[in-house]
């Protein structure tokens, strides 16, 4: 494309216009939202697996029932991104096949296992309280489809937070062995949850370009930052002792400075060797697999409604 359609598509995004589907875009715009949008959408998928392990034991009925709600949504949430995805001229076939061939990634959160039942509250509590820090600033995204699927999304998350703070809570008035069992628990999932935000802005490789083109409206570090700032307060209110010995709140800055993020450990688990990564493939295959005759019949029956009725 030449310089001066990129400078008009350039001032579009500068006047706050949204970029719908059938609009003229650069190509390069194009392909950094499918690449960004697919990956969300299976980062839904996939995260309903490690909760999925723990509906059948799940201890009461109003759990199981919050828990399969939850799992229901991310469900849906992928759903709204792929569609929202394909409206950029590519197949569901297409991006499942690039997530079950490794081509396409998932967030590396969901490579790690949930092993116990505060596990399920940490994951609602952290890893759905760091989506929501990424994806409220993501209703404003520059693309259309996204946006609007990003508002829809953002409803049910603060939910799922929710009832994740709420199941801890309960923990952590009950027994020692409860308390302890939260107190691993966010020993586990509080430096993965800090990865889900990316690389540093340094390290960061679209950033930049997905800033100019408003997709990202905040860096890396400055969300990761907000949900530090937002979620250490509510550990302390917890009762639990947030796994970093550099944490330590700037009064100067206002926010709280923590220490260094493994990042050797984010791009193992990013490469596919986390302890989850086989695990969650096998399972999406099989799963896909399995559901085979369910697109078959759909399809069918879809055809026979579409077949134009015999005289
Ligand atoms: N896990 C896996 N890959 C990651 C990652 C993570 N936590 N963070 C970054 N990456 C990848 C990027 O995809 C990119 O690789 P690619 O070029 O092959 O796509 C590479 O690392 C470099 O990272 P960048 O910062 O340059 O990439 P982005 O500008 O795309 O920023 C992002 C990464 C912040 C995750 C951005 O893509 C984004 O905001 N995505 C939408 C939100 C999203 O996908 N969230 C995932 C969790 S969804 C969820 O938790 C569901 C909830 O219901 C539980």
């Amino acid at each position: 494309e030449d310089q001066e359609f990129l400078d008009a598509f350039q001032a579009r995004i500068d006047d706050e216009q949204k970029i719908e589907p059938n609009d003229t875009m650069p190509s390069a715009y194009r392909k950094t939202l499918i690449r960004q949008i697919s990956q969300h959408a299976h980062s839904e998928i996939v995260g309903m697996l490690p909760e999925g392990n723990w509906v059948t034991r799940a201890p009461t009925l109003r759990r199981k029932a919050a828990l399969l709600a939850k799992i229901q949504d991310e469900g849906g949430h992928g759903m709204y991104l792929y569609s929202a995805c394909e409206t950029l001229g590519v197949s569901r076939e297409e991006l499942i096949d690039d997530l079950h061939s490794g081509k396409a990634k998932y967030s590396s959160i969901f490579n790690y296992p949930a092993l116990n039942w505060a596990d399920i509250g940490t994951i609602g509590w952290l890893v759905d309280g760091a989506a929501i820090m990424n994806q409220i600033p993501l209703c404003r995204t520059s693309f259309g489809p996204y946006s609007r699927a990003m508002i829809r999304v953002c409803k049910e998350e603060s939910f799922h937070q929710r009832q994740g703070y709420e199941l801890l809570l309960t923990m952590m008035q009950g027994s020692d062995e409860q308390k302890e069992m939260c107190q691993d628990s966010i020993n586990r999932w509080w430096w993965p949850a800090l990865m889900m935000f990316g690389p540093s802005d340094k390290e960061s490789i679209h950033s930049s370009q997905n800033m100019a083109w408003k997709i990202k409206r905040f860096s890396n570090d400055e969300l990761r930052q907000r949900f530090i700032d937002a979620t250490v307060p509510q550990a302390h209110f917890l009762g639990l002792e947030v796994p970093d010995p550099d944490l330590k709140f700037n009064e100067e800055t206002g926010h709280w400075d923590f220490g260094d993020i493994n990042w050797d450990e984010f791009v193992n688990v990013v490469r596919g060797n986390g302890i989850c990564n086989k695990q969650r493939m096998k399972d999406r295959v099989a799963a896909h697999e399995n559901g085979a005759w369910v697109r078959e019949a759909a399809l069918a029956y879809a055809a026979k409604r579409a077949a134009p009725q015999a005289a």
